[in-house]
């Protein structure tokens, strides 16, 4: 994968250390032997996020972020490795072997190829729109949309020409081959023919925050179905992590970004002054869209479309938006379709002032939910202030959840008293519910234990799969079946693939004490050799079956045997996938919270360490007794098993060895 060696890669990050590099783009206090700040990568006011100088790694207990030095200059301006690799090498004066010198990678080269076909088409089209031919697409641009000659160009606007194989004919004479053109989306290949996937369109080439062509638009100029055709997702273009429009409204220095609902509408607003406007495009706008907006932002306006669908959008987008961290308000286009519309019918100094008057998103949300019960009718009028309560939850700090009772019993006339009872009554229990929910982490762990899962099912049976799985994965036994009623059928069908929300308590706990137990196994292995060795001895890797534990531990092993393990090359693991990575910078942040094995006394460590092996072998015992069924035989063995395990001392003393 990567085309540098291992050894380059190596030398690069050692170079650059991981508290000087992003102390520089994070404010980091230094506590104990970790320095913290606030996470650049989700919203939140106290610090989560930890950098450790010895492992040479970052990592964020709030939401999981991790990696090392190389992964968080990816993560943060958003490179691909090689580009974060050459531009910390530059940093540390280092020089890498020559583009071209070592093997380079196919996607990597995939990849490059797809950047410059799109960028060569949007060349093409914009000529197009230029030529004679492309006359009917300015006119569109110009008459139909009042677009200014700059904006057009701006935004790099095109026309696609009425023939079907003219992109083609320009990208092969430009020596492109039809594998990269058929990736690329924009030529499409059938058994009959060739033919280019936009023609007779206006077009709007997709930027990324980087200003690279990822993808197109095209639109018909009359009231031709579909009214919009879009680029296929490709290797450059990931329609969940772009947004149009911000890679200039990154740089407009506003105070907040406007989200609007599509390509008209960013370029109307940026055509108006508002150079902050951007859009999700042909996707509901999600977490990374968030997050992407979070980068550059502390508040995000909505301007989606006024009508049911928008309003949709809107409510869909505040909460995601929230739980980046994000503050949001509500703009209200007065019965005007869309920005667009807005600001030709009543120019930008009426739409700015929108933007001043919009409002916080809570109270949006509110009137939208009374507008849904008859406030005359008193049952009602309880069924919407218990709606209230249970939406003010959302608000986790009390300050701000109160300064919502307020405002909220204020302009709907409720008594305060009465809503903040109810408020705090739902509050206290779904706090203790979200205690006993997986976090966040084990959620993200659930689903990159997918795999894990399936293999395991291969070998003993699905049913056998969903329990070995682990009790807050859903097993989904008769009685809860029927206490979920009719949605026992889907519930069974998920379970699999969904950490299960609420389980006995006692599940939740055995099922945590060996998970927690396998992690914090790993981290002390990492730290110890002699602990490793008593693992070695009384584990194997099959014993470490939770999401990423195995391969790590695999990993641990080998390295450990090839004379040293870096935590930071064990980063290195999963290059390509986050939420692994993420995994593993769990486990090897483990210690914190937990005193380091050389910090504990040899009965210590013993006790410790035999508590963690116990845990382990004793629930796959357990589970192993619960699929024993009827068999007595097998059942008085695992017992056996079981009390043979209670008894298990790991020695750390000097004579036992
Ligand atoms: N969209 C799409 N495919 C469609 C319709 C819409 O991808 N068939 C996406 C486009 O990104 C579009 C956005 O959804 O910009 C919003 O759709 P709509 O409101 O219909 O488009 P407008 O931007 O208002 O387009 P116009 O003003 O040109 O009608
Ligand atoms: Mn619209």
């Amino acid at each position: 994968m990567p085309r540098y060696s291992e050894e380059i890669i190596e030398q690069v990050r050692e170079a650059n250390d991981i508290v000087d590099v992003i102390g520089s783009y994070v404010r980091l206090t230094k506590k104990g032997a970790n320095y913290f700040g606030l996470c650049p990568f989700h919203g939140e006011k106290t610090p989560s996020f930890s950098v450790s100088p010895q492992k040479q790694i970052y990592y964020c207990f709030g939401c999981g972020a991790g990696g090392n030095v190389i992964n968080f200059l990816m993560e943060y301006e958003n490179l691909s490795f090689t580009e974060a690799l050459k531009n910390l090498a530059d940093r540390a004066n280092i020089q890498l072997p020559e583009a071209g010198g070592g093997e380079s990678s196919e996607l990597t080269a995939m990849k490059k190829r797809l950047y410059d076909i799109n960028k060569e088409a949007a060349y093409f089209y914009y000529e197009k729109l230029k030529s004679p031919e492309g006359g009917i697409g300015l006119s569109y641009f110009e008459e139909n949309r009042k677009l200014s000659k700059a904006t057009i160009t701006h935004f790099g606007l095109g026309y696609s020409g009425k023939e079907r194989g003219e992109l083609y004919k320009r990208l092969k004479d430009k020596g492109y081959d039809d594998e990269s053109l058929k990736a690329s989306g924009l030529i499409i290949f059938d058994e009959r023919q060739i033919s280019d996937r936009f023609w007779n369109r206006v077009m709007f080439p997709i930027m990324d925050q980087n200003s690279r062509v990822v993808g197109f638009g095209g639109r018909v100029m009359g009231d031709g179905k579909p009214k919009y055709l879009n680029s296929p997702e490709t290797p450059i273009f990931d329609k969940s992590s772009v947004l149009y429009g911000l890679n200039f409204a990154k740089k407009s220095r506003k105070k907040q970004l406007l989200l609007c609902e599509g390509y008209m509408d960013v370029i109307a607003l940026h055509q108006a002054g508002f150079t902050n406007a951007v859009a999700s495009l042909g996707t509901a706008f999600n977490e990374k869209h968030a997050r992407l907006l979070k980068r550059y932002t502390d508040e995000v306006v909505l301007t989606q479309d006024s009508d049911e669908a928008g309003i949709k959008a809107k409510l869909r987008a505040f909460p995601i938006l929230r739980d980046a961290g994000l503050n949001v308000r509500i703009l209200d286009m007065k019965g005007y379709k869309d920005p667009d519309e807005f600001i030709k019918a009543k120019g930008a100094e009426a739409y700015e002032e929108l933007i001043r008057k919009a409002e916080n998103a809570f109270m949006y949300e509110a009137e939208v939910i009374r507008g849904q019960y008859d406030l005359s009718d008193p049952a009602m009028k309880t069924k919407f202030y218990e709606e209230l309560a249970e939406k003010l939850c959302m608000f986790t700090e009390s300050l701000e959840r109160d300064n919502y009772i307020q405002a909220i019993s204020h302009k709907y006339m409720i008594n305060y008293e009465e809503l903040k009872k109810l408020t705090e009554y739902r509050f206290l229990k779904s706090a203790s519910r979200r205690r006993e929910e997986p976090s966040y982490f084990e959620k993200q762990r659930a689903s990159s234990g997918n795999e894990e899962l399936k293999r395991r099912g291969g070998s003993a049976g699905a049913a056998s799969a969903a329990a070995a799985s682990g009790p807050s994965r859903g097993r989904i036994g008769a009685g809860d079946a029927a206490s979920q009623g009719g949605k026992a059928a889907e519930a069974s069908k998920t379970s699999s693939q969904r950490p299960r929300k609420i389980g006995p308590r006692t599940e939740g706990r055995s099922f945590n004490a060996s998970l927690k137990s396998q992690r914090l196994l790993l981290s002390w292995c990492i730290a110890s050799p002699e602990v490793l060795k008593a693992v070695r001895k009384n584990l194997s890797a099959e014993d470490f079956y939770e999401g990423v534990n195995r391969e790590l531990y695999t990993e641990i092993v080998r390295e450990s045997e090839q004379g040293g393990i870096s935590a930071s090359r064990l980063m290195e693991l999963y290059p390509e996938d986050e939420e692994k990575r993420s995994l593993v910078g769990l486990i090897l942040n483990f210690d914190t919270g937990y005193k380091n094995p050389d910090e504990l006394n040899s009965f210590e460590l013993s006790k410790a360490v035999t508590k963690a092996v116990q845990s382990i072998k004793g629930e796959q015992l357990d589970l192993e007794i619960e699929k024993s069924g009827d068999d007595l035989g097998a059942l008085q063995r695992l017992f056996e098993r079981k009390n043979e395990l209670q008894r298990l001392r790991i020695s750390f003393d000097e004579e036992e060895g």
